[in-house]
């Protein structure tokens, strides 16, 4: 019931105050504000973003929120402490630059927490436990601002990361999204569809972000009803990376470069195959045909087979009685 929920949403919303307030305003901040630095992020950027500080300091938070009259039961509930064996709480949180996770309307549910340290030993970063107002699958990192912003730009672009929302938002793309991973769920594509048709995939260039983009489209696909562009960003590197390293100007560029599900599945298959041995060339011939024979649309399939014909020097007469078996042996 909604009304049970109301304690932790505020409290959640007076730990996003809290923890953004240490970072802008207090010493305890400084190590954090220092690490905010160093990933160019501007008093501007920690106020849109609502980015915070957890403290290295044991219990600031707990201490702040007890002073607010929260019952231990809800602080239990709220994900923020972990709790010893006797029943004490600790905050869960520390030494972290703090992302808050909104809902759909913006409103905080959740933390996710930078590690700032170089101990590699511990996680990168660190999310709020699954509790009765948090569910990890369920959760998109700037949804509600990218909600507004998809209606003036028309499409959403979808992230792993927060730095890469962040970053996208700087270089102009404000309808950034970050589906926290790689592992984007049936949950989020239902919450995406309800606000755009129009998604762009644009995750890490590295082999594991890829092969997400790959499976990413399967989700959308199967969903239906989507315009998909995906982008495979050069060197391994991430949006905030590519940025970071070309600037804003190539970054739009490569979002307006995106390819569409068909010219990335070939170019995903076109590299499983030696093309300069002809046996291999043949395969991928095949095996291309068998794609463009799934698309619905004979025009789309037109396209295809004419891009192919051209890009492996084969007649598309050829390539069509192919598809034209295919389209029978499919049926
Ligand atoms: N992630 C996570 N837990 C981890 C590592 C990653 O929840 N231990 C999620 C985070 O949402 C993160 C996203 O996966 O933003 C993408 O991971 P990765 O590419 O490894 O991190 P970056 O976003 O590039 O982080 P940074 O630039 O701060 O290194
Ligand atoms: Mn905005
Ligand atoms: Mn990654
Ligand atoms: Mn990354
Ligand atoms: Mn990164």
């Amino acid at each position: 019931p909604v009304q049970a929920l109301s304690p932790l949403l505020k409290l959640h919303q007076e730990a996003a105050d809290f923890y953004h307030r240490v970072l802008i305003t207090t010493k305890a901040g400084e190590r954090g504000m220092q690490y905010a630095r160093q990933r160019d992020l501007s008093d501007e950027i920690l106020d849109h973003f609502k980015i915070g500080y957890a403290p290295k300091q044991d219990n600031l938070l707990l201490t702040y929120l007890r002073g607010k009259d929260y019952s231990d039961d809800d602080l239990a509930k709220s994900g923020l402490f972990v709790q010893s064996q006797d029943g004490r709480l600790f905050d869960r949180f520390r030494d972290r630059l703090m992302f808050p996770l909104g809902d759909e309307s913006g409103r905080v549910i959740g933390f996710s927490g930078r590690r700032i340290s170089e101990d590699k030993t511990e996680a990168k970063y660190m999310n709020s436990p699954e509790t009765e107002i948090f569910t990890k699958s369920k959760a998109l990192f700037h949804f509600a601002e990218a909600k507004k912003a998809a209606r003036t730009e028309g499409h959403l672009v979808l992230y792993e990361g927060y730095m890469d929302v962040i970053s996208a938002y700087k270089a102009g793309v404000h309808s950034g999204i970050a589906s926290m991973g790689t592992s984007l769920t049936d949950q989020q594509v239902y919450m995406l569809k309800r606000i755009s048709r129009n998604i762009i995939i644009n995750y890490d260039g590295d082999d594991p972000g890829v092969h997400a983009e790959e499976r990413a489209t399967n989700l959308f696909e199967k969903a239906g009803g989507f315009n998909l562009g995906i982008v495979v960003l050069p060197e391994k590197l991430d949006p905030d990376e590519y940025i970071k390293k070309y600037g804003a100007e190539k970054y739009l560029d490569e979002i307006r470069g995106a390819l569409s599900p068909t010219d990335f599945l070939l170019q995903r298959l076109a590299q499983k195959y030696n093309l300069k041995n002809d046996r291999d060339r043949i395969t991928y011939l095949n095996e291309a045909v068998k794609e463009i024979a799934r698309l619905i649309n004979p025009v789309e399939q037109d396209l295809y087979l004419d891009k192919l014909a051209k890009q492996q020097g084969v007649s598309k007469d050829s390539l069509k009685v192919n598809l034209m078996r295919e389209r029978r042996r499919q049926n």
